[in-house]
């Protein structure tokens, strides 16, 4: 028996995979049946966005057909619906991060929004010029343009944790850096353009013995592992619903109550007040005082089930599949003797990244488009970690649970005619 959602007026059953089964799964993601120029669809862009299966799908069909109206506000029966199953969402989501309590959960519109949100209420109240925050030489651009911004605000000062040439972060360099003008450390959990897996547990307790507070960049990190954020121990944690399998437009934002207290608000407006004069406004109770305006109510909805669909699949069978077929992909790309890999680290997750002698990345991505295979080519918005490797771009393959090693094989195929072609 599957899990049903008790909430009123919602039918969307979340199967129970017992012996599980990646045709099983894939049965539930309508887009990975269809072709493209005529050829089955082989999605390997997972770190730029996942598909959505058909339950979030209907969630939001749900939501739209029968149950909107704006939350919060009215008092009539569609409003509290709609309010009941906002916040429902919202203990999954504490639930699913393991936090300690709702008021630690704001939703954003996604993960930079959430670096933004913490870089402005967190930012610009506690980092004076002079202070310093660390992120690592593997950041995407949300989680170094924020900062820089604030920065230049500021007279704050970046410092970047150098990695080495496999794509790993070097931790004596870090605990060099940290010093008395250190306020924060902003680091990525798993590398969207390298795969690298970062020692995060290991980074958050070193910046903790300064009592330094914490960001963790989680984005590409959340359809792989298990995410406990009070055995992390981090301050902040940011991801967006849909690098797992949920809506565009949503995210959320993790911060400990203690420092989410005393944060300034960041966007002002409705929702977020208790009372407004014009002589002075009183902000809202957490997380509300974080969430002005209308939010993408459907969002974070079919972002409640997306979460519900992972946990019912489980990290377990999640994590074994995925190394199996990141580690086939691994193996089939290196007996392509004209391929060099971009990002080498002992632990990898998701990412296999790849430049091939002789052929542009973007004719690799324009090419193996015709044959139905999907990858991401560029700069994946981390230019530092291009310009450390010295390539302007890379061909970048990333994998779901729902990818087979037969992707792989795809892949291959592709490269070996565009080689062809090229040599
Ligand atoms: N951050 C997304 C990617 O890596 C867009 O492709």
């Amino acid at each position: 028996m599957g899990i049903q959602n008790t909430l009123e007026g919602s039918n969307t059953e979340i199967p129970e995979i017992g012996a599980l089964d990646v045709d099983k799964i894939k049965q539930d993601f309508p887009i990975l049946q269809r072709k493209v120029y005529g050829k089955p669809l082989v999605f390997l862009d997972n770190a730029a966005s996942t598909q959505k299966p058909l339950q979030v799908i209907e969630t939001i069909q749900q939501y739209y057909t029968a149950e909107n109206a704006n939350i919060h506000r009215g008092v009539y029966y569609l409003s509290e619906l709609a309010t009941q199953k906002y916040e429902h969402s919202r203990e999954i989501v504490r639930r699913f991060l393991n936090a300690r309590s709702l008021k630690e959960i704001v939703f954003t519109y996604g993960t930079t929004d959430g670096i933004n949100l913490v870089a402005h209420a967190f930012g610009r109240k506690f980092i004076k010029e002079g202070d310093e925050i660390i992120i690592s030489e593997m950041e995407h651009h949300s989680n170094i343009v924020p900062w820089q911004i604030l920065c230049e605000e500021t007279g704050a000062r970046l410092r970047v944790i150098p990695m080495n040439d496999n794509g790993e972060l070097d931790l004596d360099q870090f605990r060099n850096l940290i010093n008395s003008r250190t306020k924060l450390v902003a680091v990525v959990y798993v590398s969207n353009s390298l795969g690298t897996v970062n020692p995060i547990k290991e980074i958050i307790q070193s910046a903790h013995e300064h009592d330094i507070p914490v960001l963790v960049d989680g984005a590409q990190a959340v359809s792989h592992y298990r995410i406990d954020v009070q055995e992390l121990g981090c301050d902040f944690f940011v991801f967006s619903g849909h690098k797992i399998f949920g809506p565009t437009g949503v995210g959320v934002l993790y911060a400990r109550e203690e420092i989410l207290e005393t944060m300034n608000p960041f966007r002002g407006g409705g929702d977020m007040i208790k009372s407004v004069t014009f002589e002075r406004t009183i902000y809202n109770d957490l997380p509300y005082r974080f969430e002005a305006g209308t939010p993408n109510i459907a969002g974070v909805i079919g972002l409640g089930t997306a979460l519900e669909y992972v946990e019912n699949i489980g990290y377990e069978w999640i994590g074994a599949h995925e190394t199996e077929v990141l580690q086939y992909g691994m193996n089939v790309l290196s007996e392509i003797k004209q391929i060099r890999f971009i990002g080498t680290a002992q632990k990898k997750a998701g990412v296999i990244s790849f430049v091939v002698d002789g052929v542009h990345p973007h004719d690799i991505g324009t090419f193996l488009d015709r044959e139905g295979v999907a990858i991401r080519t560029g700069h994946h918005c981390t230019q530092p970690v291009m310009d450390h490797f010295n390539v302007p771009a890379t061909s970048r393959a990333s994998i779901a649970m729902y990818n087979k090693k037969e992707d792989f094989d795809a892949l291959v195929r592709g490269l070996h005619k565009i080689i062809k072609v090229f040599s």
